[in-house]
């Protein structure tokens, strides 16, 4: 059967450069098709990925361009977050001129979230722009990064630092690419899927402590669908686009505490989410015994919910990250499952916090 045909399509509606995202299946087998209506027919074409991506998927991509006649060139990158980089920019640049790829050319991202955001930020500012599409492999892609338009890449002075809002044009995921992913990085995604369930959808939430084999294709069209709605009332991320961030603020200092070494960033977002949550109720902002459910659902999907670290050194980290604008901190609490807002608050009540939330729950 034609995996067009069950397939879910949601469309991204924003006001100049809205896209399709179509999940489904088999879709590599008919991504070629899917491309073909942005291709000019004699530009260059070029697929940016990596080796374990290419190793697993090449074929699959590339019969199925063959068979929509379309030329395309591979770039195959190591993989890891090293590509992220002025020099993975850099050797992108060098291989765009080498195959004369212009304006009207078009340039695909296959693989996970850090070829997504490099080739998307190198997309953006090629040529002052050439179109791009999202061809995810990964959990975390496939739920979260190629949805949305922010592409970057990360500096010795952090990470994501230099970077661009750019949208792609379509955004092709294929779910049964996770097959070959390592169950590490499927369960690091799922961080990003029970964030989605915590903000937004109680019962996106609840499913996913109710069923041991969860339907992935389900759960990316919930996600995705999430995240479009909250990226199309806030595409520059002025404003509610910020719940995103649950579990973020103090992920990413705990990502930085332990030098972007022990933990995959899925991983630290769990225990950021588990400390937020303690937070918000320590609060009396969020309803009591949200962080039981959120610690249970985390365990469930094989997340580790108790930073053993020192959580008392995260606080400090959080002055020098993007997002604390001038000394105050955004954080995200929720409500309840389903409900999340942005509370402002500032390095020093967050350490008053974390000792309540410390003497309450040993997290
Ligand atoms: N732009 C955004 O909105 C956004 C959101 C979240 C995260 N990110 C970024 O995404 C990056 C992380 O992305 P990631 O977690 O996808 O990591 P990744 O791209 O490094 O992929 C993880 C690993 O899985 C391998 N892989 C990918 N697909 C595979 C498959 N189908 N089978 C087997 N192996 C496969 C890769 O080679 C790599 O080794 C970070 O740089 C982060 O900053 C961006
Ligand atoms: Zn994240």
């Amino acid at each position: 059967m034609n995996p067009l045909e069950c397939s879910h399509k949601l469309t991204v509606k924003l006001k100049d450069n809205g896209y399709d995202i179509v999940i489904g299946n088999n879709m590599l087998d008919v991504a070629g098709d899917l491309l073909k209506p942005l291709w000019s027919g004699n530009e260059a074409v070029s697929v940016v990925t990596d080796e374990n991506v290419w190793r697993y998927h090449g074929d699959s991509l590339s019969r199925s361009m063959d068979r929509a006649r379309i030329d395309f060139q591979p770039i195959v990158l190591p993989e890891g977050e090293g590509n992220k980089s002025m020099r993975g920019l850099e050797n992108l640049y060098e291989s765009f001129a080498r195959m004369k790829l212009t304006r009207s050319g078009l340039v695909a991202a296959f693989g996970g979230g850090v070829i997504g955001d490099l080739c998307g930020f190198t997309a953006a500012t090629w040529m002052r722009g050439v179109r791009f599409v999202q061809i995810p492999t990964t959990l975390l892609a496939q739920v979260d990064s190629s949805v949305g338009g922010k592409t970057g890449i990360n500096l010795p002075q952090g990470k994501n630092l230099a970077g661009a809002f750019y949208q792609p044009k379509l955004v092709v995921i294929d779910p049964s690419t996770l097959r070959t992913l390592p169950a590490r990085e499927v369960r690091c995604g799922m961080a990003e899927v029970v964030k989605y369930g915590a903000i937004r959808s109680m019962s996106l939430f609840n499913s996913l402590s109710s069923s041991s084999e969860p339907d992935l294709s389900e759960i990316i069209h919930e996600c995705c669908s999430i995240k479009s709605d909250i990226v199309e009332r806030d595409e520059l991320d002025f404003g509610e686009r910020m719940i995103l961030n649950f579990g973020h603020t103090l992920g990413h200092a705990i990502e930085k505490q332990t030098g972007f070494d022990a933990y995959r960033h899925g991983e630290a977002v769990a225990f950021g989410m588990a400390l937020a949550s303690a937070i918000g109720e320590v609060m009396g902002a969020t309803e009591s015994g949200v962080t039981d459910e959120l610690q249970n659902t985390l365990a469930h999907c094989g997340l580790e919910t108790r930073y053993p670290g020192d959580i008392f050194g995260l606080p400090p980290m959080l002055a020098s990250d993007k997002k604390s604008l001038g000394g105050a901190v955004q954080m995200v609490l929720l409500r309840r499952i389903g409900e999340a807002f942005v509370h402002q608050t500032t390095i020093a009540e967050i350490e008053g916090l974390l000792r309540e939330v410390k003497r309450k729950w040993r997290i």
